[in-house]
């Protein structure tokens, strides 16, 4: 069968590896559709420091059983999408029943092989049936739903609050789209890319372009002065991280989405002064992810709107090289 692997430094390629066999408890899932995301990036620009070559790439995705060696729930022909984590299930984090924080946490498609080829073998226990209604290409966004979903349930967020975003790329927008169904008044959103703007327009989100102006500013006059109730830092970055200290009222939260590769700075003093919480997140629950399903299947959001291109398995290559552009791309999806 096809594989997109990664070899080394921006060298993903297609091979012909042996089709997996489904070992006791696991499926075989023929993929339909598969995301790449930020992380896929990072293993590709030769960053992440567990991803070990050669390594079938891809965390996000949906397909259908094609065979199974389980007695479960799940049956052959079942359309599905993969919960990509797995937990230890013996730290204290898993033991406290939090294993999405497992100090062991490992993902399917970056300690293991993933949704880049043609066939992924996966333990039932991470399988999440879908109805067929829900196309597999809008059920490939479930995981960064998920964490949209998770991001937005950590906050204390209330109907009619200001919220701001910061940084446009898929899981902001999702956020921001997952903070309108929670009730939020205004949901400013910011990037410097004029591309990601435009989707995040689309989806009814308030845009502020970062590079023309200050992003501060700029809010704030829309506001009419008023202060952020929950701003939401998505874009990774020193500048942002000055930002949400600035934009956040007396006794709002700040949540940082985003994962640092250094230590940024934070005016801790004026958090203080202003009893600011920091709230943090990672993942998603088991709970969030069948949430992310529910509502992409009820119709709340319209995920498809971050989807800026979907490219057969034979040019994974490309869509990897223009993902390096975030301003021709969002989410890239790779249909094998
Ligand atoms: N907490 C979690 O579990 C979790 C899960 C997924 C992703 N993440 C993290 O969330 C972050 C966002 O993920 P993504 O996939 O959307 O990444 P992304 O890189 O596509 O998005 C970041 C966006 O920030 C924008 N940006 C750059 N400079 C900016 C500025 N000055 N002002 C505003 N925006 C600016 C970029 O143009 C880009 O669109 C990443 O750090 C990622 O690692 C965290
Ligand atoms: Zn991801
Ligand atoms: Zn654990």
């Amino acid at each position: 069968m096809k594989a997109g692997q990664y070899f080394s430094k921006e060298d993903v390629r297609i091979t012909q590896v042996e089709k997996p066999f489904p070992k006791k408890d696991e499926a075989l899932i023929k993929v339909s559709s598969a995301g790449i995301c930020g992380t896929d990036m990072m293993i590709y620009l030769g960053k992440h420091p567990r991803a070990e070559a050669p390594l079938t790439m891809g965390h996000e995705f949906s397909g259908v059983i094609e065979a199974i060696e389980d007695t479960s729930e799940f049956s052959v022909g079942d359309h599905v999408v993969v919960e990509p984590t797995i937990s230890c299930g013996k730290c204290p984090a898993c033991k406290a029943g939090q294993t999405h924080v497992c100090q062991n946490l490992k993902l399917i498609g970056i300690d293991m092989d993933g949704g880049f080829a043609e066939f992924v073998c996966v333990p039932t226990h991470r399988l999440r049936k879908i109805p067929k209604e829900l196309s597999l290409s809008t059920a490939s966004l479930a995981e960064p739903l998920a964490v949209a979903v998770h991001t937005v349930r950590r906050s204390s967020l209330k109907v009619g609050e200001n919220v701001a975003i910061l940084g446009a790329g898929p899981i902001g927008i999702l956020i921001g789209m997952v903070a309108k169904l929670n009730g939020a008044k205004n949901v400013f959103i910011s990037d410097i890319s004029p591309y990601r703007l435009e989707i995040a327009k689309q989806s009814g989100l308030h845009t502020i372009h970062a590079g023309n102006k200050d992003t501060v500013d700029e809010i704030l006059s829309y506001t009419e002065g008023e202060l952020i109730d929950v701003v939401f830092e998505v874009a990774g970055i020193q500048s942002t991280i000055d930002q949400m200290v600035k934009l956040i009222k007396t006794q709002g939260e700040i949540v940082v989405v985003s994962v640092f590769k250094s230590k940024p700075m934070i005016d801790l003093a004026s958090m203080h002064f202003n009893e600011i919480s920091l709230t943090t997140t990672r993942c998603y629950s088991n709970d969030d992810f069948i949430t992310a399903i529910d509502i992409m299947t009820e119709g709340k959001v319209d995920v498809t709107a971050v989807v800026s291109h979907q490219f057969p398995i034979e040019e994974i290559k490309k869509g990897f090289s223009l993902m390096k552009d975030s301003d021709q791309s969002l989410k890239i999806l790779i249909e094998p």
